[in-house]
């Protein structure tokens, strides 16, 4: 099985970016723990901080018959139709994830633009929420 793990804008900066929101854990912590937590999964880490370099590779896990995505789009998730497009193109399933809890935070990360064209959304769990995204997937 293969599994894209998507990182949007700003993503990069995990581990010293607000850290009493985001947790201290870096992107480079939680993509090496999926190796370890999931052996039997061909990963694919990608972080892009543009919408289009983003879609590029929502379409080449399509292309490359990659089984699903986990995908955290960052503030794109708030307002990308493009990316939602992108999502809503593709076959495999898209399980989308966010560290914080967007429901408890300012009014406009709330909503998703996103997340009704993905299985589900994952969101206040922090990096845990990547782990529970890839097994979902793993086992689905
Ligand atoms: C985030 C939540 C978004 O609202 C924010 O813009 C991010 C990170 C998260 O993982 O909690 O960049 O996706």
């Amino acid at each position: 099985m293969s599994l894209l793990v998507l990182n949007g804008p700003n993503l990069n900066l995990l581990g010293v970016r607000e850290p009493d929101t985001y947790g201290t854990t870096t992107l480079a912590d939680i993509e090496s723990d999926l190796d370890e937590q999931l052996p039997e999964v061909t990963f694919r880490f990608e972080q892009e901080n543009s919408e289009g370099a983003l879609i590029d590779h929502l379409h080449a896990a399509h292309e490359d018959g990659v089984d699903g995505v986990v995908f955290n789009p960052g503030g794109y998730t708030h307002t990308s139709v493009a990316l939602r497009d992108a999502v809503a193109a593709i076959d495999p399933p898209v399980v989308e994830v966010h560290l914080s809890n967007v429901h408890a935070r300012e009014d406009f990360r709330r909503t998703s633009r996103i997340a009704p064209a993905c299985v589900g959304q994952m969101s206040g769990f922090g990096a845990a929420g990547y782990r529970l995204a890839t097994r979902f997937l793993f086992d689905a």
